[in-house]
C-alpha cells in the first residue's frame, strides 16, 4: 500500500511513520506538511529516528499525494478541506484523525465519500470504540434517572477542547438520549443542573497522551467509564489499520467499528 501523510511532521505523523517501517506492504510516498512548518524540507525517517527514507516533507500537498492509494492526515482542522478536495479528485482513500472538523472539512468529507472511501474519527483506538459501545449500554440500561457528565485530560500542548474523542463519547450518549444538549463547561451562577444537558470539561497540562472518563450519577452511586491511552502509538497503530482497510474498497463513510470488524 502506497501512503501519503498529511501533517507528516507532527506528533502523529512522526508515530506512523515509525510504525510503517515496522509493516509489511506500507510505503510511505509523499509527506505534507505547512508551509510554516520548522520541518520543511527534512527527510522524514530521519524526523522519525530512523535514517533516511528519502521522503522530505513539502508544503505542496498536491505533489504529496502523487501515487499514493490513501492519506493519513492528523494535521489541523483549517487544512482538511484543502487535502480532502485534491485526495478526492485523484480518487485517493482518506483516513482524517484530525479533531474538530468545522462544516466545511465535514461537507467535503462527506461529498469525497461519494466517489473515494472515507475514515474520519476523533479516535483511532479501539478501546475507545468499545469505550463508546459500553457508554451507550450503561446509558440505555440506567436511563433518564442518571445524569451524564465526560471529563477529558489531555497535555499542554494540545490547541484544541474539546477533544475529538469527548465529542464522539457525546454522540453516544446522544445516540441513546437524542434530547440532551452538550454543555462545554460551567461557569459563574450557572443554577441547579438541568436534567437536558450533558456537561463536557476539559483538563489541560503535563504530558497526558489522553484520558477521558464518563460518569453516570445517580442517586447513592455513580458509575465511571475510563480510557487512558499511555502512548500515540495506539492511534497511529489504528490509523494505520484503517488505511490499510480503506485501500481497494468501494466509496463510502467507514468507520472503527468497521476495521475491527
Ligand atoms: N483521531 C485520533 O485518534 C487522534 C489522536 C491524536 C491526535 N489527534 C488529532 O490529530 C491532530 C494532530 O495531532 P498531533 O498531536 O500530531 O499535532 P501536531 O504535533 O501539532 O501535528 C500537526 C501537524 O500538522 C501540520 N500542519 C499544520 N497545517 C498544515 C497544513 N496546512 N498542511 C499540512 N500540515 C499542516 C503542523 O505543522 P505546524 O506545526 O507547522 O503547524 C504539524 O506538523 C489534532 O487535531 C489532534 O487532536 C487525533
Amino acid at each position: 500500500m502506497k501512503l501519503a501523510l498529511h501533517g507528516a511532521s507532527g506528533r502523529m505523523g512522526l508515530a506512523i511513520t515509525r510504525l510503517v517501517q515496522q509493516t509489511e506492504g506500507v510505503e510511505i510516498v509523499g509527506a505534507a506538511t505547512s508551509p510554516s512548518d520548522p520541518l520543511l524540507g527534512r527527510d522524514l525517517g530521519e524526523l522519525a529516528g530512523l535514517g533516511a527514507l528519502g521522503v522530505v516533507t513539502s508544503p505542496d500537498v498536491a505533489s504529496s499525494l502523487l501515487g499514493a492509494e490513501v492519506v493519513i492526515d492528523f494535521s489541523t482542522a483549517s487544512a482538511v478541506t484543502q487535502l480532502v478536495q485534491l485526495a478526492t479528485r485523484r480518487g485517493i482513500a482518506i483516513v482524517c484523525g484530525t479533531s474538530n472538523l468545522d462544516a466545511a472539512a465535514q461537507r467535503a468529507l462527506d461529498k469525497a465519500a461519494e466517489v473515494v472511501p472515507v475514515l474520519a474519527t476523533g479516535n483511532m483506538s479501539f478501546g475507545v470504540q468499545v469505550l463508546a459501545e459500553v457508554v451507550e449500554h450503561a446509558v440505555r440500561r440506567l436511563g433518564l434517572a442518571y445524569d451524564v457528565e465526560i471529563v477529558e485530560l489531555h497535555h499542554r500542548k494540545k490547541i484544541d477542547a474539546p477533544s475529538g474523542t469527548a465529542t464522539r463519547l457525546v454522540q453516544a450518549v446522544k445516540n441513546v438520549r437524542p434530547e440532551l444538549r452538550e454543555l462545554r463547561g460551567r461557569d459563574g451562577e450557572v443554577g441547579k443542573r438541568t436534567l437536558d444537558e450533558v456537561g463536557v470539561f476539559g483538563v489541560r497540562g503535563g504530558d497526558v497522551i489522553g484520558d477521558h472518563t464518563v460518569y453516570l450519577l445517580g442517586d447513592g452511586e455513580r458509575l465511571e467509564l475510563t480510557h487512558r491511552a499511555s502512548n500515540r502509538d495506539l492511534f497511529a497503530h489504528g490509523a494505520l489499520r484503517a488505511a490499510q482497510f480503506l485501500a481497494g474498497k468501494k466509496p463510502g463513510r467507514y468507520a472503527i467499528a468497521d476495521v475491527m470488524g
